[in-house]
């Protein structure tokens, strides 16, 4: 069986810098033609300035033949003066701002502190139509870690939606009900990406005959019932749910450690997975649309208008990637993946 679709585009995406870059970005290429690209480099991308550098970089690592439009962020700190903002809106390059909570994940120890810091700066994305993309996680100690997207919602979210009227919102990676609902029922404007992880997966895979640190990403995975209702937005046919796979690529051995970094790299089966989850809800025909236009559609840019070709045609993917001096273990490592992609013979 083969299923051929609108080529898709990646709405939330780590691509990272320097030999990991260039390991890492052939296989988004291949796959998408566009892609989000997430500014939690080392130091963060904070600037329009760095955000058009570290595109450059990006297309630089693009193999000849392949055509890719990454899409930039900037990292919103609580400095981040309103003019920063219409600067990257007016690059035409930038097409959201991202809000790390300062200390919720990989490389946000700049991140936003007090979301009051960013008024003016979110007023500016308001005014501007940057979509504002969201880590919807609080980090307060005494906050159960299974609990940070619920307490965020409630907490900051939800009040930022209301004081600003106009600004549109990406949730991404949602993992809860809490999540889905707040989504469902909010106003225009309001939208999440999906991760293939959470779709799939739920808590139990990160103890799964003892501790698997190949399954931990931020946020973590959750309870079954939070998986289903994930499962259920992103085959729903509603709009406002669309692919974002975060692939977050980490070393092998910054995996496999005493204190493991969060991030799956899911770019080698970024579109493969989701087909077998449609398929597996009895829902592919709906995966076109989740992967290829409902995300184009939210952030006002044309649909793709060439195609991929899947084939139900089971593959393993390899045990690991070499990117310079480390290896990188790929989501679904050396298990069948039921979904392949048909490369053009060129
Ligand atoms: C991401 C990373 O490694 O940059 N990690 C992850 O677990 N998803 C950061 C993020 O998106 O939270
Ligand atoms: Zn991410």
């Amino acid at each position: 069986m083969k299923l051929q679709m609108r080529r898709p585009d990646d709405w939330h995406l780590h691509l990272r810098d320097g030999a990991l870059l260039s390991a890492v970005v052939p296989h988004t290429a291949l796959r998408f033609a566009r892609a989000v690209v997430m500014p939690n480099l080392s130091p963060p991308v904070t600037t329009t300035a760095a955000a058009l550098a570290y595109r450059e970089r990006i297309l630089a690592a693009v193999p000849a033949g392949m055509r890719f439009e990454p899409l930039m962020t900037l990292y919103l700190t609580d400095n981040t003066p309103p003019e920063e903002i219409r600067r990257a809106a007016a690059s035409g390059a930038v097409i959201g701002v991202k809000l790390y909570p300062a200390g919720a994940t990989t490389n946000s120890d700049s991140g936003v502190t007090n979301i009051a810091h960013c008024a003016a700066a979110i007023a500016a994305i308001e005014e501007t139509g940057l979509v504002l993309q969201v880590h919807g996680e609080v980090t307060a100690d005494e906050i159960d870690v299974f609990d940070r997207e619920r307490v965020f919602i409630e907490k900051v979210l939800g009040p930022v939606v209301e004081r600003h009227p106009k600004l549109k919102v990406v949730l991404e990676h949602v993992t809860t009900a809490d999540g889905i609902d707040f989504v469902s029922q909010a106003r225009p404007g309001i939208a999440a990406t999906i991760t293939p992880q959470h779709m799939m997966l739920n808590r139990n895979a990160l103890f799964a005959g003892g501790l698997r640190p190949h399954h931990y990403c931020l946020p973590v995975l959750k309870a079954e019932r939070h998986r289903e209702a994930v499962c259920a937005a992103a085959t729903s046919g509603d709009a406002r749910f669309f692919l974002g796979t975060d692939s977050a690529p980490h070393s092998r051995s910054s995996k496999e450690s005493s204190c493991g970094c969060a991030g799956i790299f899911s770019a080698p089966v970024g579109i493969e997975v989701y087909a077998e989850v449609f398929e597996a809800a009895g829902r592919l025909e709906r995966l076109e649309a989740f992967a290829s236009e409902y995300g184009a559609r939210f952030y006002g840019l044309p649909l793709n208008d060439d195609t991929i070709t899947l084939e139900k045609r089971s593959w393993r993917p390899p045990a690991e990637y070499v990117a310079g001096e480390e290896r990188i273990v790929p989501f679904r490592s050396g298990e069948p993946v039921a979904w392949s992609l048909v490369q053009d013979p060129s």
